[in-house]
């Protein structure tokens, strides 16, 4: 059994029902990439296994856990840890403070994590007393997951993390994301560069109208003629 399911989830934003009975699961170690076109329901999903949608149907379990009724801070408090796609720093306040406002709900000494993030992130050991703001795109990105990973979470959901960059800042960015599924955390990611994602993905989903598409490994995603054709761009 994975480490994160949501089983069957139907619901929506009060009208029609935007996810349609979509199963998704990860597991530690492990990165699950979901792709699909504009508008399939990808942030909605997100947002449904971290408590921000009213599910109609279907359960969210964690570590076996029916947390569905959990709240989305119960959820952080449990080891979820969400990368929004936009506003995801505080551009005013420097790397470091970024940096400290994601270990917030903390009580412990933080410094250990921090120096962890700065040895995953070096760009943000140096640029630590700078204005989120004054970075590039990826760079921020890097923030936006450090910050994320400041919490020490079990899952890490990311919302396309590598909208906006460059090719070889999203190499960057997907390499730093596979050495943090390598410390064993959940690794959960949206990605328009559906190809690029596949390819670094243990398991994939390929959503439509809020719904199971294609789901399988990431290479065999890659090496299934109708996912390239229709999903892929050939
Ligand atoms: N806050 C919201 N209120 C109402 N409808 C929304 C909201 N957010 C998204 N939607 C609708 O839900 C559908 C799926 O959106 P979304 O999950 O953002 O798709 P994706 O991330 O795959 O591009 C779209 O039709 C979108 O218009
Ligand atoms: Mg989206």
């Amino acid at each position: 059994m994975s480490y994160l399911i949501g089983e069957n989830l139907t619901g929506g934003y009060g009208g029609m029902d935007i996810l349609n009975d979509l199963t998704i699961s990860v597991d530690k170690g492990e990165i699950a990439v979901i792709v699909g076109p504009n508008g399939a329901g990808k942030s909605t999903a997100m947002k449904a296994l971290l408590g921000m949608l009213d599910l109609r149907e279907g359960q969210v379990l964690l570590d076996g856990k029916d947390i569905t009724n959990l709240t989305p801070q119960a959820r952080v408090g449990e080891g979820i840890a969400f990368v929004p796609q936009t506003h995801n720093v505080f551009t005013s306040m420097t790397v470091q403070e970024n940096l400290e406002m994601g270990a917030f709900l903390r009580r412990d000494d933080i410094f250990e994590t921090m120096e962890q993030i700065y040895e995953l992130f070096p760009i943000l050991k140096e640029k630590r007393k700078q204005a989120a703001g004054e970075l590039s795109g990826g760079q921020r990105q890097q923030v936006a997951v450090g910050r994320a990973m400041m919490t020490r979470p079990s899952v890490l959901m990311l919302d396309e993390p590598t909208a906006g960059v460059s090719p070889i800042v999203m190499d960057e960015l997907f390499d730093r994301i596979i050495e943090v599924k390598n410390t064993g955390v959940a690794v959960l990611m949206v990605e328009q560069n559906a190809r690029q994602a596949l390819d670094i993905a243990d398991r994939g989903y390929v959503l439509v109208t809020g719904r199971n598409r294609f789901t399988d490994t990431g290479a065999a995603l890659l090496a299934d003629p109708e996912v390239r054709k229709s999903f892929l761009g050939g």
